[in-house]
């Protein structure tokens, strides 16, 4: 477009705007929380286990303390579904974001069982390669402690391993990195075999480099065949580094997000690290949650064919989001965005050094976005570009009144920013 075309479509648009603006919304697409009609899902979990079945299948009395790596059964069932097996994992309580903190103070304090001292103990600061764009609060541990965070690509089979692998060949401070293995947050990027296994190989300068493989979304399919979760754990034995992965999943968007249970699947020497250290801090989890866990869910197909109900709830709003992303944005080739087959988000990306002016224009509209460069460490998109859209939160009707609102705020800051460049 001229500069002259530019600024007519502007003043449509800006139109537009006004009138969005004068509908007083008041609609929120920042946070990827279940939807009330997929929690009803799970309501018949509040009845369970029920008087007089407090005792596991393994012969726990759930009602009474102890038992700090979790129940067998619900260990049986998650250890099959994020590829560890059961004995290589520990079931929690309702947080895998606790144990990913906790796991991180842990080896600051104390050192990893690989470390030669404390984390914190090492000169200099530490480092994390982050591939982005990725989840803000894996940023929000990681910058809580000091630890540097280095940006490295998301490539669509997973993190850049070139890049990974030049960085942490070198440098001994950088003790770990953030992944999210399946459909990722924001992206919906699935990692490969054969990144997987790159990155267990990969050798480091630090003796004690963990990935924080992160499977949140390990059974969140929109599509009928979902990736059978790789066992990066064996991958990891058979690379020689035993101890260089942590896997996390929970139930959180499976069950209740705020009383699920959680998972780390690791090596023996780190599971028992990390339950050393926990059993000073607890004497068990809540095994009565576990319990109605296991009853509820039953087993792996259990697990999957729950999911296939919160499917048929989520994939029409996802389905829609892109609609109107399509409809709204396709011809004027200022966006590009996801289309994921699972995991609960849309990355949004606008024209370079427009997503905080689309952020704050829908604000003040009245429709939340998650804040323009959360998906980067320091909350810091270099290129002011990603926006990350969840759609599972808000009614179908408002979902579509919000984001037809989100690309018209797209439209109207690239608008401004091309007539700016002019
Ligand atoms: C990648 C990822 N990991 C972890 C979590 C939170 O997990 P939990 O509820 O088990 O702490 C989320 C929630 O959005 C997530 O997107």
């Amino acid at each position: 477009m001229s500069a002259d075309q530019l600024r007519e479509t502007q003043a449509i648009l800006r139109a537009k705007y006004d009138n969005l603006c004068a509908a007083g919304l008041k609609l929120d697409l920042t946070r990827g929380k279940p939807a009330a009609d997929q929690l009803d899902l799970s309501e018949p979990m509040l009845s369970m286990p029920g008087e007089g079945h407090h005792v596991s299948a393994d012969g726990v009395d759930c009602r009474n303390y102890g038992g700090i790596n979790g129940l067998r059964g619900i260990r049986e069932i998650f250890g099959e579904l994020l590829g560890t097996g059961t004995d290589r994992i520990l079931a929690e309580n309702n947080a895998s974001l606790q144990i990913m903190h906790d796991l991180t103070v842990f080896a600051l304090l104390t050192g990893t069982p690989d470390s030669e001292r404390p984390w914190s103990k090492e000169t200099g600061p530490l480092k994390f390669l982050c591939p982005v764009p990725g989840y803000d609060r894996h940023f929000s541990i990681t910058e809580q402690y000091g630890i540097e965070m280095i940006n490295v690509p998301l490539n669509p089979d997973g993190p850049d391993v070139d890049a990974c692998a030049a960085l942490v060949a070198s440098d001994p401070a950088i003790k770990g990195m953030w992944v999210v293995p399946t459909y990722s947050n924001p992206t919906g990027t699935t990692v490969s075999e054969d990144v997987a296994r790159a990155l267990v190989a990969m050798p480091t300068a630090a003796p004690d480099f963990r990935i924080y493989w992160d499977n949140a979304y390990a059974v969140h399919t929109l599509i009928d065949e979902a990736p059978a979760p790789l066992p990066i754990l064996d991958l990891a034995d058979e690379a020689g580094n035993p101890n260089r992965v942590y896997v996390f999943g929970s139930t959180s968007k499976i069950t209740f997000a705020g009383a699920g249970v959680s998972f780390l699947g690791s090596s023996k020497a780190n599971l028992d690290w990390y339950s050393q250290h926990l059993s000073i801090a607890k004497i068990g989890p809540d095994k009565l949650n576990q319990l109605r866990h296991e009853m509820f869910l039953v087993d792996a197909d259990g697990v999957r064919a729950h999911m296939a109900r919160h499917r048929a709830l989520i994939a029409p709003k996802f389905a829609l989001v892109l609609d109107i992303l399509e409809e709204r944005l396709s011809e004027a080739k200022i966006a590009s965005w996801t289309a994921p087959e699972g995991g609960y988000f849309i990355s949004l990306d606008v024209i370079d050094g427009a997503a905080a002016r689309t952020v704050q224009l829908a604000k003040d509209a009245g429709i939340a976005l998650t804040a323009a460069g959360s998906t980067f460490p320091y909350k810091n998109d270099p290129d002011d570009r990603n926006i990350r859209l969840a759609p599972t939160f808000p009614p179908i009707d408002e979902l579509a009144t919000a984001m037809d609102g989100v690309a018209t705020c797209a439209l109207l800051a690239a608008t401004e920013k091309l007539l700016e460049r002019d």
